[in-house]
């Protein structure tokens, strides 16, 4: 287990069925439409179907969503249990990942942010990270994300580029790439 002295990080399982679905829940009445480094969670109604998801992209990279074996940790505050955050490590930086997401995602439930949260999450999947052997990892943020480019820079993160994102819609989007050195 990865843990620090108040957070752990730990592979969903069925036993956290409706913690996870009320984790899920908070999103929704905040008018989140996304919830970060959760393996799409805000997709599925169906707790079985998301866990066979997560359980499918830790092991086949080639179902897997980023072509890679990806792991997604929940953040649980130790003193009471409670699911603080979700995490995802994408184990290898593919071509498509180096463009958009990079190795790591991760958000903070909407009650529990401010509070140190995500800094102490992003350094336990560092040492994840650095179990599988990789020397460094990219993240990236939306230009706009103030608090996610922090916790990138309160990690070690080094500023790599800002990159175009184009949506099929026409749009453009910058993201902040940062490298973190392991
Ligand atoms: C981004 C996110 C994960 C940050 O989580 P958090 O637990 O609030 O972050 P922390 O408490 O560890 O704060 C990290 C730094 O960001 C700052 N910060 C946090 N929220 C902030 C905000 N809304 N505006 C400005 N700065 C903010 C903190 O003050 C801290 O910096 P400091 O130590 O210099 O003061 C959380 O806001 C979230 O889940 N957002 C939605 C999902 C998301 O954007 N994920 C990242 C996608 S790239």
């Amino acid at each position: 287990m990865i843990e620090n002295s108040e957070l752990m990080l730990i592979r969903p399982n069925k036993d956290l069925e409706n913690q996870i679905m009320e984790y899920r829940q908070e999103y929704i009445d905040n008018n989140e439409n996304h919830i970060n480094g959760s393996c799409s969670l805000h997709r599925f109604e169906s707790f079985d179907q998301w866990l066979d998801r997560v359980n499918i992209c830790a092991t086949d990279e080639e179902l897997s969503i980023y072509n890679t074996i990806t792991s997604t940790f929940l953040a649980i505050r130790k003193i009471d249990n409670k699911i603080i955050g979700t995490i995802q490590v994408r184990h290898v930086l593919t071509k498509e990942l180096r463009d958009d997401s990079g190795n790591i995602g991760y958000g903070v439930r909407p009650t529990e942010r401010r509070k140190g949260y995500a800094t102490q999450m992003l350094n336990l999947a560092l040492e994840f990270c650095r179990s599988l052997g990789l020397d460094k990892v990219l993240i990236d943020c939306d230009e706009t994300n103030i608090a996610s480019e922090k916790t990138m820079i309160k990690c070690g993160g080094v500023f790599d580029r800002n990159q175009p994102i184009h949506h099929s819609n026409g749009e453009v989007e910058i993201v902040h790439q940062y490298w973190i050195y392991l």
